[in-house]
């Protein structure tokens, strides 16, 4: 963290010539379980991951928000009482989808500049995206201080996602990058937003994060067509979400649907079911329970929501077959992006090893293998 703060830091001041006064950073996440189940009402799992975004910056006496992105050496401007979308500098898009939901708030955002850090892995399916957007609510709530709880500040960052980004995602990312807590898994229900924190199942468990670095994009139709089929077979129901359809309602009607919207409704169903029984074996201890929960999960992905792709497919079924591997399973979006394993410490050296050396004679690709430490949420940082 000290290290990513005083690069960002040392960014800043060389593009803008001055010291920035305030800094931010919110975490990524991995999705534990609850796949696609966040916008359908239900229920999700997920964990701060330790790789996360830095915000630093300062205020604009001229209306003018200049962003530099220190990773992909790129920097925007933009007037803070009129501007759009923009179509080059889309990673810009994040910090103004939340700019305009502040101001559409009532809250008076006025020019700023800030420099941008992140260590997450892009297109991994690991909230590089929500981490940007949550960094930026923090680093504006000190440059322009405003109350907002901290579910409100990840609502709003959703809605920066839906309406200017263009995502339709739910709340599972910001969520998690909001209310991370160390050593400790995130449970929410999304309709309630009823959540908890709850200790992994037994002391002795890592989570490994395998990048498969196919790519994954959200900005893009697939997302948005599994929501719209998703919303389809719910108003089939006469639900409003998913959320509400029983698996015996579904049984007994689900021959009338159309072939993908009865899949996806059946992936999101017993998805739902596999969360709570997920919650259930935290508290029991059951970790052989929670990692073929995960495992499940994958496979409902693989053959009924169809968002896992050939070399997730590999991952997972290759880290299965490996001493010590309690479950395994895509995480996020899917199409792409990373898989998460649930995986014994006293193996985790050797799985990583023979993970990542697996998919390399397979794809030819060197595949990151990390252990991620159960992380902190979003918070200020100080630049003194
Ligand atoms: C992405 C979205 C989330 C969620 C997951 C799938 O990460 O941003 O809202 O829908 O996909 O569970």
């Amino acid at each position: 963290m000290t290290d990513l703060l005083s690069y960002t830091i040392s960014r800043f001041q060389e593009h803008f010539d001055e010291a920035p006064e305030k800094a931010a950073y919110a975490p990524g996440r991995v999705e534990i379980l609850g796949n696609h189940t966040d916008y359908n009402g239900g229920y999700v799992m997920s964990a701060a991951i330790d790789k996360g975004t830095v915000l630093v910056g300062s205020l604009d006496e001229f209306d003018q928000i200049s962003l530099l992105a220190t990773d992909l050496n790129r920097n925007a401007e933009f007037n803070v009482n009129l501007f759009e979308r923009d179509a080059r500098s889309t990673w810009a898009n994040y910090v103004l989808g939340v700019v305009q939901q502040l101001q559409r708030s009532d809250i008076n955002v006025r020019g700023f500049k800030a420099a941008i850090h992140s260590i997450i892995p892009l297109g991994a399916g690991l909230s590089s995206s929500a981490a940007l957007e949550v960094a930026s609510a923090y680093l504006l709530k000190q440059l322009f201080p405003f109350e907002l709880s901290k579910m409100d500040v990840a609502l709003l960052c959703q809605r920066a996602e839906n309406q200017f980004v263009g995502v339709s995602s739910g709340l599972l990312d910001q969520f998690s990058s909001v209310f991370g807590a160390p050593n400790h898994l995130m449970f929410l229900d999304c309709r309630t937003l009823e959540n908890a924190q709850l200790r992994l199942p037994r002391e002795d468990l890592s989570l490994v994060i395998c990048d498969s670095l196919a790519k994954h994009s959200l900005v893009g139709g697939e997302y948005n067509t599994r929501r719209a089929e998703c919303m389809a077979a719910s108003a089939f129901f006469g639900k409003e979400l998913l959320r509400d359809v029983t698996i015996d309602e579904f049984n007994a009607r689900k021959s009338e649907l159309p072939d993908n919207q009865r899949k996806r409704a059946q992936h999101v169903i017993e998805e739902n079911e596999r969360v709570l029984q997920a919650r259930q074996a935290l508290v029991a201890g059951d970790a052989k329970l929670l990692g073929e929960l995960m495992t499940a999960s994958h496979q409902s992905s693989r053959y009924l929501f169809e968002n896992s792709v050939p070399e997730l497919d590999f991952l997972v079924d290759t880290a299965r077959e490996l001493p010590g591997c309690l479950g395994a399973r895509l995480t996020g979006g899917g199409w792409g992006g990373a898989t998460i394993n649930l995986v014994e410490d006293a193996f985790v050296d050797q799985f990583s090893a023979a993970l990542s050396e697996k998919y390399f004679e397979h794809s030819g690709r060197r595949a990151p293998v990390f252990v991620s430490t159960i992380s902190d949420g979003a918070h200020f940082v100080s630049v003194k």
